[in-house]
């Protein structure tokens, strides 16, 4: 089985920003954690604070991989072209936040990815990342 993980704008600050919402571990030492306990499948990762190139990735791979979990960032509020790429593509995605988007300012209680994805997992820290995984690998 192979899983792309997308993650969009600020995300590589993972671990440095904003740690009271977002925690203290970078993303690349939760990934590490990700691929040891799902070692019977193939984790890709790919992180960019630009709008088109996350777009370039979802066509790159939303044809060929069994799953896409991405949390867009800031670009999940915004982004029409986003959402226009996933509805695009094969692949089923699944929208993650690290934060409980719902409690927080109401711009972020939007997202213009959600009708196009399978479902959303928010507010679980980074172990969203690994549930989504778990529904992907269970369907
Ligand atoms: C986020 C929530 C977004 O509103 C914010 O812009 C982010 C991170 C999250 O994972 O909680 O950059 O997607």
């Amino acid at each position: 089985m192979n899983i792309q993980i997308i993650n969009g704008p600020n995300l590589n600050l993972l671990g440095v920003r904003e740690k009271s919402i977002y925690g203290d571990t970078g993303f690349e030492t939760y990934l590490n954690q990700l691929r040891s306990r799902y070692a019977n499948i193939t984790i890709n990762y790919y992180q960019s604070n630009v709008e088109g190139e996350i777009i370039n990735k979802l066509h790159e791979v939303g044809f060929s991989v069994d799953g896409i979990v991405i949390n867009a960032g800031a670009y999940t509020h915004t982004s029409v072209a986003i959402a226009d790429a996933i509805a695009a593509i094969n692949s089923p995605v699944i929208e993650v936040h690290i934060s409980n988007v719902y409690k927080r300012e109401e711009f972020r209680h939007k997202s213009l990815l959600a009708a196009s994805c399978k479902g959303v997992i928010a507010g679980f820290g980074l172990d969203s990342y690994r549930l989504a995984i778990e529904n992907l690998m269970n369907s």
